[in-house]
């Protein structure tokens, strides 16, 4: 970060928010909590030109939008209703529109949506000289050529919180990678829900047990097969295999879910009644993993090009090994980092650290 601290010279940070479910509610909440650091320290004021969700956007008013009518905008999400539905909403074609109409140099067009709809929005901010922070995976996942158009944006786009959440996996690869650093291997476990299902099966437990058990506490999604299936996962393992160089599209990724086909179709009770058959195999490949003082670890592991995500027999005493509970932990093998990797690890999800990072990308973005 370039800036100094007391800086008082005062400049106004346009942005379109697109996205105000749980993670651009909080960011916009922190960013309401956080106008006097960013004040005092950088200078900063960040101004909302439009804040969207899937209905529609308030845009801001004439003479600005106050904090008590941005805390009335998150209100309103809060009960459940639309942003069409506000008294200063409307309903629009596409977040595109949006960009088209309040995107111009300088505006930050941040995408807190869970949607692979914002692709072009992304570009036609690119285009116009806008920047860009992404805390959705989805566009980054889509073809290769979408991901060269938002990556290739002369640092104009940030994705930290893609993958890991609030924990610093982006930077601390495109550290390696701007170096020279030859990256070698990376293993992580990118999923707190699949690790608190690893953890229970090194327990002993059985693995119909442990995830109904995550299902009733809310760890997984409302279908754990949402989990299971690794998907989430793999999209995370494409952003690093991109990130590091690689020309890889999602279909290249090998994931093996911790389901067979067979049970893809039944509805969630079903499911979940349908488990137990499952157990007898996962405790026969908990058994002969410890044979070889090795544990089960849902693991994405990219490694001479080629990138895959299932369940990954590790040593237990490997940084991946030894973890428990839902952190995520990612491990980097480089030509520096060898035969001990770096390490990165700690909470992987959460609405209010992933905010959090999506901030700090925003703020590191006017500050570079
Ligand atoms: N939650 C986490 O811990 C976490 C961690 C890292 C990354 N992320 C990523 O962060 C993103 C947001 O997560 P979340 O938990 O906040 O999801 P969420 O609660 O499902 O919120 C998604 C928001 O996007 C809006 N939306 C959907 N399609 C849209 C579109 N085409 N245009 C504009 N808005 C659209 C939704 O509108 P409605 O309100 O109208 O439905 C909703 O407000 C996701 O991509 C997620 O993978 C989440």
């Amino acid at each position: 970060m370039g800036n100094i601290a007391g800086n008082s010279a005062g400049q106004e940070k346009p942005l379109i928010l697109l996205g105000l479910g749980g993670v651009g509610r909080a960011l916009l909440s922190q960013i309401l909590e956080q106008r006097a650091l960013h004040g005092e320290r950088y200078g900063l004021r960040m101004r909302f030109l439009a804040v969207c969700d899937s209905s529609g956007a308030v845009e801001e008013p004439e003479g600005g939008f106050t904090e008590e009518s941005l805390a009335g905008v998150l209100q309103h999400k809060e009960a459940g209703s639309t942003l069409a539905s506000h008294p200063l909403g409307r309903s629009y074609r596409s977040p595109e529109a949006v960009v088209e109409e309040l995107g111009g140099p300088g505006t930050v067009v941040v995408d807190c949506t869970a949607s692979d709809g914002t692709a072009g929005a992304l570009l036609l901010a690119l285009e116009r000289g806008c920047q860009v922070v992404l805390a959705n995976k989805k566009p980054l996942t889509v073809v290769q050529d979408v991901y060269d158009g938002i990556s290739r944006s002369s640092g104009q786009a940030r994705w930290e919180t893609t993958v890991g959440a609030g924990l610093p996996v982006i930077a601390t690869l495109n550290r390696l990678v701007s170096s020279g650093d030859e990256i070698e291997r990376i293993a992580g476990s990118f999923s707190g829900t699949l690790g608190y299902v690893m953890t229970g099966l090194e327990a002993g437990r059985a693995y119909s047990e442990t995830v109904a058990e995550a299902y009733r506490l809310g760890y997984t999604e409302p279908d754990p097969r949402d989990d299971l299936g690794g998907v989430d996962v793999a999209r995370k393992a494409l952003i690093l295999a991109r990130g590091i160089g690689w020309r890889i599209e999602m279909e290249q990724v090998e994931v093996r879910g911790l389901y067979p086909e067979r049970m893809a179709g039944l509805s969630v009770d079903g499911f979940l009644a349908e488990l137990p058959s499952l157990d007898e195999e996962f405790r026969g490949q908990v058994a002969g993993a410890a044979l070889e003082g090795k544990v089960l670890r849902y693991a994405a592991t990219l490694s001479e090009g080629a990138c895959s995500v299932g369940l990954t027999a590790v040593a237990e005493d490997s940084p991946l090994g030894r973890l428990r509970g839902t952190d995520n932990l990612v491990e980097f093998y480089s030509r520096w980092y060898n035969p001990n990797p770096l390490v990165i690890q700690g909470r992987g999800a959460g609405v209010e650290a992933t905010a959090a990072g999506v901030l700090s990308d925003i703020v590191e973005l006017q500050l570079q």
